[in-house]
């Protein structure tokens, strides 16, 4: 696939494997660290062992949200440390978004910055985390509340990577396609919304090299999240919501799953303020419907969930504000959304 430009990095989708290992090598290196955690060490190391330039070191970390926190990243510090990491030392981050947003963040503060490049593993990390230079780590229960903005200097992205993910993770992922295909292009929208998930290695390919455009493109013209960008918390105004609501019951769902749920919720709203025909509102709810298993919202659980939307960083002077599709294909921001409303979406 052509390279995808952007701030000041490549991402370079399904190339031959010598390109890793030539820019590898032209960074000249004083040092090379692997980070991964077990499924990624299991699945994807073996794979790209062959093309790192040796000596390397391998840094484990376990795997998981649980484990994205201070504690691990003081591990990963201590490791660099005490195998003399330096300056003109390098960083591969081998792994969904949990590896690439914490060894990103602590690359980005070893000796305040040492370069680092991503490599993402899951659908999730291929077509969002890997773009738009957000780095963290979650603290005191709150998601990526400590980090920083920060390019790597590449992202090497291997879609066959995604064929040893477990289906609920692949699903996950799949709704930041979704997501992309709504706001940005219907014509893909047409080529996902009967297939699902039953893409062929070929398809997948080109399908998470148009996600990463789409996003990259976002982000390029809004890279601080001044406006346009807001376009990608389509589904997640009411998603996260979902997700803190599910967080800390019997069965917390993927990050994917909740804004899965968002989606629908919010096409809803956007079908409301005229901005979606009921033909598109039905289409958006039978794909994620095939695709998702998720629990109903009863009605007990909405006063819940809306109180959990005013911790929404979007939110201005109390207003809840909505990124709402227009038309499949194009999105609005900052549409303001009364509490009324937001319950009738979370029943339908
Ligand atoms: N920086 C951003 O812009 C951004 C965007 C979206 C999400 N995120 C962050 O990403 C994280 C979620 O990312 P994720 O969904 O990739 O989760 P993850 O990194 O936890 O990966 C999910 C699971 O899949 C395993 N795995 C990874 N690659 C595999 C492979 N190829 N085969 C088999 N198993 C594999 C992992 O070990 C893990 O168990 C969250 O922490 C979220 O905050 C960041
Ligand atoms: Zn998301």
């Amino acid at each position: 696939m052509p390279t995808v430009k952007a701030e000041g990095y490549n991402v370079i989708v399904d190339k031959g494997w010598e390109d890793l290992h030539k820019f590898i090598l032209k960074q000249k290196a004083s040092k090379i660290f692997v980070i991964v955690d077990e499924n990624t060490e299991e699945h994807c190391l073996p794979v790209i062992r062959p093309h790192l330039p040796d000596p390397y070191k391998i840094l484990k970390v376990r795997s998981g949200e649980t484990f994205k926190n201070i504690d691990t990243a003081t591990y990963l510090w201590q490791q660099l440390v005490k195998h003399e990491a330096d300056r003109s030392s390098l960083v591969l981050n081998l792994g969904g978004g949990v590896i690439g947003d914490m060894g990103g963040f602590v690359a980005s503060t070893y000796m305040r910055g040492i370069p680092f490049i991503q490599i993402p593993t899951t659908l999730l990390s291929q077509v969002d985390a890997s773009v738009g230079g957000k780095l963290g780590v979650d603290f005191m229960g709150y998601k990526n509340i400590i980090g920083m903005f920060k390019n790597p200097i590449m992202v090497w992205v291997h879609s066959p990577f995604i064929k040893t993910l477990p289906e609920k993770e692949l699903a996950s992922g799949f709704a930041e396609v979704i997501k992309h295909t709504l706001i940005r292009s219907k014509s893909w929208w047409e080529k996902i919304k009967s297939k699902g998930l039953n893409q062929t290695p070929e398809e997948w390919s080109k399908l998470i090299y148009e996600s990463i455009k789409i996003k990259n493109k976002v982000v390029l013209e809004d890279p601080y999240e001044q406006g346009l960008r807001k376009i990608l918390n389509f589904g997640h105004t009411i998603g996260h919501a979902i997700e803190s609501y599910f967080l800390n019951s019997k069965t917390p769902l993927l990050h994917g799953e909740a804004i899965a749920k968002g989606m629908i919720a919010e096409a809803y709203l956007s079908f409301k303020n005229n901005k979606l025909t009921i033909i598109e509102l039905e289409e958006i709810n039978s794909l994620i419907e095939t695709i998702y298993t998720i629990p109903t919202i009863e009605n007990d659980m909405i006063d819940d969930i809306i109180r959990l939307m005013k911790m929404d960083k979007k939110n201005k002077a109390g207003k809840k504000l909505f990124s709402l599709i227009e038309g499949i294909g194009n999105c609005s921001f900052d549409e303001e959304v009364t509490d009324e409303r937001i319950k009738e979406s979370l029943k339908f």
